[in-house]
């Protein structure tokens, strides 16, 4: 067994910001780093992708199916067109303005995978949810529905990704304790792999991410456990200084691991 160190990872989540192509172009370029991956709307993915150098792209949302009858809605294999790596799926503001099913989400988990994109399936409880102590049985709930269709196709699932976000820390500035983040992200750990034992014994193949009112004061408190592989940014993403000082103090933290690769 082998102790391997990789990095964490940071995550931009521009949901729909910024305005203007000249502001998504300055804000692009002064924040491209390696250590990045930076998801704009996506009319902005192809003016992005032309600024950045270092960075990854992903995008904040897909439709399950490839192509055909479905107005208004983008494929996994369109966004592929732009070199886009990474998908957000399951987002909570998804499944609260736009009705989002978790049975839709795993639709678009099994398309993401199908095309080879790196999903990041968000799960997180609301705050009437917390209090009543549901917090870890909506979790497993939604884990269980969202990854129905991928939990026969172990081959597929090569890379994935769950962000963590309480859903009563997003855009908040009322941050989960970086204690119980890291408690709810071994419970998300322990529940997949039951599931998918593959995916969830390598942990760079599964990885479990912090979202929820990050910023360049508390982003440290959270990447210094072990648990905790990386952020989702929203808010503070659209600062460049900001999300530059997240993407600087990530590099000084690892995730290491004693789990077989
Ligand atoms: P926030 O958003 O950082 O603005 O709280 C995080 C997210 O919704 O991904």
């Amino acid at each position: 067994m082998l102790n391997v160190k990789c990095k964490k990872l940071i995550i931009a989540n521009w949901k729909m910001n910024p305005l203007t192509v000249k502001e998504v172009v300055s804000l692009a370029k002064k924040i491209d780093d390696k250590d990045l991956v930076i998801c704009p709307p996506l009319p902005f993915l192809s003016i992005v992708k032309n600024e950045i150098e270092k960075s990854e792209l992903g995008a904040q949302n897909i439709f399950w199916e490839n192509k055909g009858a479905y107005t208004g809605e983008v494929s996994a294999r369109m966004i592929k067109e732009f070199g886009v790596k990474y998908v957000i799926i399951g987002h909570s503001e998804r499944r609260k303005y736009l009705g989002e099913t978790d049975e839709m989400i795993a639709k678009k988990i099994r398309a993401a995978i199908e095309n080879k994109l790196i999903p990041i399936l968000c799960v997180g409880e609301t705050i009437e949810q917390r209090k009543g102590g549901g917090a870890e049985k909506v979790i497993k709930s939604q884990l269980q529905r969202d990854l129905s269709l991928v939990i026969g196709h172990r081959s597929l699932v090569k890379q994935f990704i769950v962000a963590y976000e309480p859903i009563w820390a997003i855009g908040t500035g009322i941050s989960c304790e970086p204690k119980e983040a890291a408690r709810i992200h071994r419970l998300i750990r322990g529940i997949i792999s039951n599931f998918v034992r593959q995916l969830a014994d390598r942990i760079s193949n599964l990885r479990i991410i912090y979202g929820g009112s990050v910023d360049s004061k508390n982003i440290g408190n959270y990447l210094k456990y072990n648990e905790i592989e990386g952020a989702l940014v929203g808010g503070a993403s659209l600062r460049a200084d900001e999300i530059k000082k997240i993407v600087k103090i990530s590099k000084s933290h690892s995730v290491s691991s004693n789990l077989t690769r």
